[in-house]
């Protein structure tokens, strides 16, 4: 029985070291800023704090890597969700979108907001300043509903 136990805890142990030998991606790609979603939608300082906080570790080029994202399951994890991230939505490329897709993105993420469906809870549970209290939700969706308002009214041009 006691054998048995130490078997299985060297297996782990073993197991443990070996993935952290798997390389994962810890990339920021370069972007150029002034292609980036708050910039270009001037958007005040307040909402800057909160979007980057709560967004753009997984959907900029700008994402922050701690130490223990480089620890192996974690980091597997969080490459997946900023790889995943990133091909959703990445606000670093907001230039190189089409301005006729605008008010659709900005209306999809308003609902993600809304549903709390993002930030992910995870992410949340790990960042507090990413978290999304009342008083931060009525600024966003506010500036939001500007701005679709803005983009819309272009798109009838
Ligand atoms: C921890 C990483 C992480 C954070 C932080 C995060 N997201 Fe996401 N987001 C993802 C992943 C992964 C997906 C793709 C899978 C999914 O939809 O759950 C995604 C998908 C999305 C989508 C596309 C949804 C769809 O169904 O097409 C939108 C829009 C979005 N996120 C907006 C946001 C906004 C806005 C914030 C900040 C308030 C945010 N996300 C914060 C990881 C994140």
């Amino acid at each position: 029985m006691k054998k048995g136990i130490l078997f299985l805890f060297w297996t782990v142990f073993i197991i443990l070291i070996a993935i952290q030998f798997v390389p994962t991606k810890h990339e920021n790609p370069a972007s150029d800023a002034n292609l980036d979603f708050l910039v270009q939608n001037q958007a005040p300082i307040e909402i800057q704090e909160i979007v980057r906080n709560a967004c753009y570790d997984c959907h900029s080029n700008t994402t922050a890597h701690p130490w223990y994202s480089y620890v192996a399951p974690i980091s597997f994890v969080i490459a997946e969700h900023v790889e995943e991230g990133r091909g959703n939505l990445n606000f670093s490329e907001w230039g190189h979108y089409n301005p006729e897709d605008y008010s659709a993105i900005l209306k999809q993420i308003k609902k993600e907001i809304q549903q709390e469906a993002m930030p992910l809870p995870s992410y949340v549970w790990m960042h507090k300043e990413a978290k999304m209290t009342s008083e931060r939700k009525i600024l966003i969706i506010n500036w939001l509903d500007q701005i679709i308002a803005q983009s819309s009214a272009t798109n009838e041009n």
